[in-house]
């Protein structure tokens, strides 16, 4: 178990999801306009789900409104269900395309996500290759991150260790009931492709977002409670930069936005 620094994660109380993209967006953009200046591409790492549904509406917007240039930037989604190829509409793959990508035209070659269709016996191979593509990419700059009911990031459920890698994980039954209600009500997938929690603890910048009373007691026990495998998004504490932000109902009694 290890202890927590006095920095924690710094948490920012926003009135609703919409308000809390303009924020992220407003970052992205600087992110960007700091990158053109540098000569170098920005690097996303993305989430799907929910959570991050406002934000990338917020950024489409900002994009077609001619605020904001995502011309080179370069995508690294967080995780893949495992078995389900990209023409599946029941991926994440095929929901960032709906999502953001279509809308965005968001060339290929500068979009990331594990491929949910590769054999066990190669899994090893792209895992690896997934890490290396991101260290090539120059390392990502901004990471988003929802939370699950059960305190994970990416697909890291309890048990994962810190210094966990991209790999291939069994899925924890809270998380495949969340799946059943959103896109597979009779057989919700057993295991997914994430990237580990290293590799997110590596991104400079890592910005997780939760809505609503359903994720308060993960919250808490993230902000509060010691670090450790049981609360995956507790490791947080542990990043230079990391900010939660947060709805009052997912804050908890006392937030004020
Ligand atoms: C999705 C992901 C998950 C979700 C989390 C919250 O790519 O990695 O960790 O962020 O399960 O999901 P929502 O946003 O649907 O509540």
């Amino acid at each position: 178990m290890l202890h927590r620094q006095s920095a924690s994660p710094r948490v920012v109380l926003v009135q609703d999801p919409a308000a809390a993209a303009r924020l992220v967006v407003d970052e992205i953009a600087d992110l960007c306009a700091r990158c053109r200046a540098e000569g170098r591409a920005p690097v996303l790492g993305l989430s799907t789900g929910r959570t991050p549904v406002a934000i990338y509406g917020e950024l489409i917007r900002r994009v077609r409104e001619g605020g904001l240039d995502l011309g080179h930037a370069v995508a690294f989604n967080l995780d893949e269900y495992e078995g389900l190829s990209s023409s599946d509409p029941r991926s994440f793959a095929a929901w960032m395309e709906r999502v953001l990508f279509d809308p965005l035209e968001w060339p290929r070659s500068r979009r990331h996500i594990p491929d949910g269709t590769v054999r066990p016996a190669d899994q090893g191979a792209q895992c690896a290759a997934y890490e290396a593509a991101i260290r090539a990419a120059g390392g990502i700059d901004l990471q988003l991150l929802g939370i699950g009911r059960n305190g994970h990031i990416g697909f890291n459920e309890p048990g994962s260790d810190l210094h966990s890698r991209t790999r291939c994980v069994e899925l924890d039954r809270s998380t495949r009931e969340d799946a059943a209600a959103d896109f597979f009500p009779e057989d919700p997938p057993r295991r997914a492709i994430t990237m580990g929690i290293a590799t997110i603890c590596e991104a400079r910048r890592v910005r997780l977002l939760a809505f609503g009373a359903h994720k308060r007691a993960a919250i808490q026990r993230a902000l509060s409670g010691p670090l450790g495998e049981d609360c995956p998004a507790s490791f947080l504490a542990l990043h230079p930069d990391a900010r939660f932000l947060l709805d009052g109902a997912a804050h908890g009694p006392g937030a004020q936005s």
